[in-house]
């Protein structure tokens, strides 16, 4: 076979579907296996939404839509956006996406090329450095420890800008760490970055709005950093929504105009009856979603009382996302029958092999000092994961 491009030799395939995997092969062989590694929530999206893609699929949704979107829909998310965090963008400034995956590639590659760095706040979602190769770009990873919230600070910006920094990627709340940055932080990042014109932010916040605090603040929202942000947002968390692959990218009017010239000779629209499924849960009022987020915040609390009484694990409660991101710094050098736990790979597949349950290692998103496990799943099925942890921690030497 011919050798393939540089760029797909270089990009690394999901390591948290590679764990997923590993549990789903388990599966297959009879193991009973509590698969809590992947971020899908395991909600139904709202009836409404299903009816509204169900008429539409039978009505003859069958053809492209505009590159940018439904015109309907690009409203709606313009007007949402406005009214949930003051993103004055407008519908000229917002162009639908196939899921915010979607809209994160069209931004990086209208943002960042050969010869830039990509600088990446971690623990982070690594499609983020993924994509940032795949467009010829460099990631520069920073790491940013659980005593900064996981945060970036003025400091650690300051330090690792260089002549070649064009984009800087904040995700709030974050995976996996559920950190969710504050207005004064963000101003902070935005005093450092006055000096520095040339660079953009791209802010990914997919997650918005399953969060346990009281704002999660855009850097769109700040003046100094609305001229150069791009925010991606999407229906995929907040609407249980991830296999419709809707999400939003919106920004200054140039940048959506150069994603949308980009997304027009790649991807060319996202599917029609999905976007049509999403004007409807557009207009679905909040309440609607009320239970779904209420349920988060049970097995928030679930899920960090259980981990705090295991033994060994470092809990800090989310602010934000649906991710536990315990620290085992107290299990190294615990002793499993296959020998001494070393690193989060280790301990991730021995509470696999010996508990039947599948967390990703925090080395997937640059800390392989922690585990994620992810709670959109059933507070039974939380309940009987947290018992088996703890027994297989127990049982540790
Ligand atoms: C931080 C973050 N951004 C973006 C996405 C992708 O969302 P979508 O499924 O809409 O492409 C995910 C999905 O796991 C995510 O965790």
């Amino acid at each position: 076979m011919p050798m393939l491009s540089e760029r797909a030799r270089a990009v690394e395939p999901s390591r948290t579907i590679a764990m997923n995997q590993r549990a789903r092969e388990l599966k297959a062989a009879g193991r009973d296996v509590i698969d809590l590694t992947v971020g899908e929530p395991d909600f139904r999206p709202p009836r409404r939404v299903l009816e509204a893609a169900a008429a539409a699929a039978l009505a003859g949704a069958d053809r492209y839509t505009p590159v940018a979107g439904l015109p309907e829909l690009r409203e709606l998310a313009a007007a949402a956006c406005l009214a949930d965090g003051a993103l004055g963008y407008g519908p000229g400034g917002l162009m639908v996406a196939p899921g915010a995956k979607g809209a994160l590639s069209a931004a990086f590659m209208a943002l960042a090329g050969p010869g830039d760095e990509v600088l990446i706040p971690t623990p982070a979602w690594l499609s983020y450095a993924e994509q940032a190769k795949l467009v010829g770009a460099e990631p520069r990873l920073v790491y940013c420890p659980p005593e900064s919230g996981y945060k970036l600070d003025p400091a650690a910006l300051r330090g690792a800008l260089t002549g070649r920094t064009r984009l800087i990627v904040l995700g709030s709340p974050a995976n996996p760490t559920g950190a969710v940055y504050s207005r004064t932080e963000l101003e902070a990042l935005a005093a450092v970055l006055e000096a520095r014109p040339d660079i953009w932010i791209l802010s990914d916040e997919v997650y918005r709005s399953i969060r346990y605090v009281a704002e999660a603040p855009s850097p769109a929202e700040l003046p100094a950093l609305r001229a150069r942000t791009a925010v991606v947002r999407g229906l995929s968390k907040s609407h249980a929504m991830t296999g419709w692959r809707i999400g939003f990218l919106a920004g200054p009017q140039d940048f959506i105009d150069a994603a949308i010239a980009i997304q027009g000779q790649t991807l060319t629209c996202a599917a029609r009856v999905s976007q049509l499924a999403a004007i409807e849960a557009l207009k679905l009022p909040p309440a609607e979603l009320k239970p779904m987020l209420e349920a988060y915040e049970d097995r928030r609390a679930l899920v960090c009382a259980g981990l705090a009484a295991a033994r060994g694990l470092g809990v800090t409660p989310p602010e934000g996302a649906f991710y536990a991101f315990p620290r085992i710094e107290g299990l190294v050098g615990a002793t499993a029958p296959r020998g001494t736990i070393r690193s989060s790979d280790e301990l991730a597949l021995y509470l696999l092999e010996e508990g039947g349950v599948a967390l990703v290692p925090g080395s997937a998103f640059g800390d392989d000092g922690a585990l994620r496990l992810s709670f959109a799943a059933s507070e039974a099925c939380l309940a009987e994961a947290l018992d088996r942890i703890a027994a297989s921690l127990a049982k540790l030497g």
